[in-house]
């Protein structure tokens, strides 16, 4: 017998392409075979529905429905000056639903977070983690249901061979002395690409994070650790970020924006111009030159507080600038927003495109609740007027890990100020910065004393406390008691 499947009411983009009509024979009747629709390119933006009627003479027939994803309209992809502007956000299922999870956390789970691909197999996901092609497929779906907006979606590359050189808890897989470039090539960011310059994803505006941490580390790090030192050479730091640089900016939908650390990094003159000039001299070895990079972002998921409300640089306290108050300690910032803004500014100097845009991650930078300073201090002595002043409530600039008394920050937002092209949730908030003790993985991930609260700290943290709460999980993993405390001091609050 002969089993037709015709289109009926609806969309008429929507056809049966293959297996409209299917012969059922004594020998294969109890064989299922296949009948294919596909969904021509259309110029709207809604997601279309068409239904099919199944039937065959003598059987009651049925009738299903069918709809597509639409692309909103093309795929010609196109490059915008900031893809945040107008679109919507991706929302990770894997993290929206961990967060929803948690008490009050709904007031949250939808906001977009980026999506992290680690290590080479987080590309391909995991029982537990969605791959690369599930979320550009899901960010596909959510941009059909978003109406006319474009939706953005944010990846973060991070896999560099000698990942995370002066630190220990996010230490990769890849090693530049055991063919770790090639394999950071051939085996990660080849695969990427491949991924993202599917026709299938030409209408998502695709950001991607390059590479947290490792320019930076160039600038500060190579003196004291051997791992920063052979990243500063061949098959290192620079070679990667250009080989990302190079296949992902080939892409007309993706945006580069290379990672600048924070400003109790870089803020120091020592560090500031070096890190201009290994930036711009990195970029300018790619094939397009500046035109590879959309821009730059700070604060990648560190703690630095968009702003510092009650004072500035130019606080005298009694006749004594705050640069020389032991918080400050003689940086030229003191915080994310007025970093940004002067790295901009020097890179735009330098020979970066006058369009550059930065990006704030913003995600656990709030440092509201209880222990935010409601004013200024009225104290004379500058140390004591900082200490009293400062929102940023660490108990040093150069503590990293976990941070206790810290909240969410400004929820994601595009075009916040001039220059910058967004504030951006990077690090999703309640994922570990790593394990409070020795924890085994099969990640490359170690045990860093910034992450253990007892830890008396070394140079990089002025010998102090480190801050970080206890009984964490190795880093990107699951830390409910943070993501709880970051939800209670949300700043700006949460309504
Ligand atoms: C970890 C990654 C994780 C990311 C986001 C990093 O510190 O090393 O494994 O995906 O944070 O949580």
């Amino acid at each position: 017998m002969t089993v037709t499947s015709t289109g009926g009411s609806g969309d008429t983009n929507l056809t049966v392409s293959a297996g409209a009509s299917l012969t059922f024979t004594p020998d294969n009747w109890n064989t299922p075979q296949t009948v294919t629709l596909a969904a021509a390119q259309d110029s709207d933006t809604t997601a279309g529905t068409r239904t099919f009627t199944v039937a065959s003479t003598g059987l009651t027939s049925r009738t299903v429905t069918a709809t597509e994803a639409d692309d909103d309209g093309g795929t010609n992809p196109v490059h915008v000056e900031n893809p945040y502007a107008g679109a919507t956000g991706y929302v990770n299922p894997d993290w929206s639903a961990k967060a929803a999870a948690e008490p009050g956390g709904a007031a949250v789970a939808n906001i977009s977070t980026a999506v992290w691909m680690d290590r080479i197999a987080a590309i391909g996901g995991s029982a537990s983690a969605m791959s690369l092609r599930e979320h550009m497929d899901e960010a596909v779906a959510q941009d059909a249901a978003n109406g006319t907006a474009p939706l953005t979606i944010q990846v973060v590359i991070y896999n560099l061979p000698n990942r995370d050189c002066s630190a220990l808890a996010s230490n990769g897989e890849l090693r530049i002395a055991q063919n770790g470039f090639n394999r950071y090539k051939a085996e990660y960011i080849d695969p990427i690409a491949g991924i993202l310059d599917d026709p299938q994803y030409a209408n998502l505006r695709i950001v991607t994070i390059i590479e947290p941490d490792s320019l930076p580390n160039l600038i500060t790090n190579t003196d004291q650790f051997a791992d920063c030192r052979e990243a500063d050479g061949p098959g290192g730091y620079r070679d990667g970020v250009r080989y990302a640089l190079d296949k992902l900016h080939a892409i007309t939908n993706v945006y580069t924006y290379i990672d600048a650390a924070h400003h109790a990094w870089l803020g120091w003159d020592s560090n500031f111009q070096p890190a201009v000039d290994l930036f711009y001299q990195t970029v300018a070895g790619t094939a397009a030159g500046v035109d590879s990079v959309d821009g730059f972002i700070v604060n990648t998921a560190n703690y630095s507080a968009l702003r510092e409300p009650h004072f500035t640089i130019n606080t005298m306290v009694n006749g004594t600038t705050v640069r020389q108050s032991e918080w400050v300690d003689w940086n030229y910032y003191i915080d994310e927003a007025s970093f940004a803004t002067a790295l901009r500014n020097a890179l735009i100097a330098k020979g970066f495109r006058q369009g550059l845009g930065m990006l704030i991650d913003t995600s656990r930078n709030g440092w509201g609740g209880t222990a935010r300073p409601s004013g200024p201090s009225s104290s004379t002595n500058v140390n004591t007027f900082v200490e009293e002043s400062r929102v940023d409530r660490r108990i040093h600039a150069g503590n990293w890990c976990n941070q206790s008394g810290a909240g969410l920050g400004e929820r994601p937002q595009a075009s916040p100020a001039a220059g910058f092209d967004a504030y951006v949730w990077i690090k999703p908030p309640g994922e570990s910065d790593g394990a409070s003790r020795e924890i085994d993985n099969d990640q490359g991930k170690r045990f860093d004393r910034m992450c253990d609260p007892t830890y008396t700290g070394n140079e990089l943290n002025g010998n102090n406390l480190t801050g970080a709460l206890p009984d964490a999980p190795i880093s990107g993993q699951w830390f409910s008691a943070q993501f709880r405390e970051l939800l209670r001091n949300a700043y700006p609050p949460l309504s």
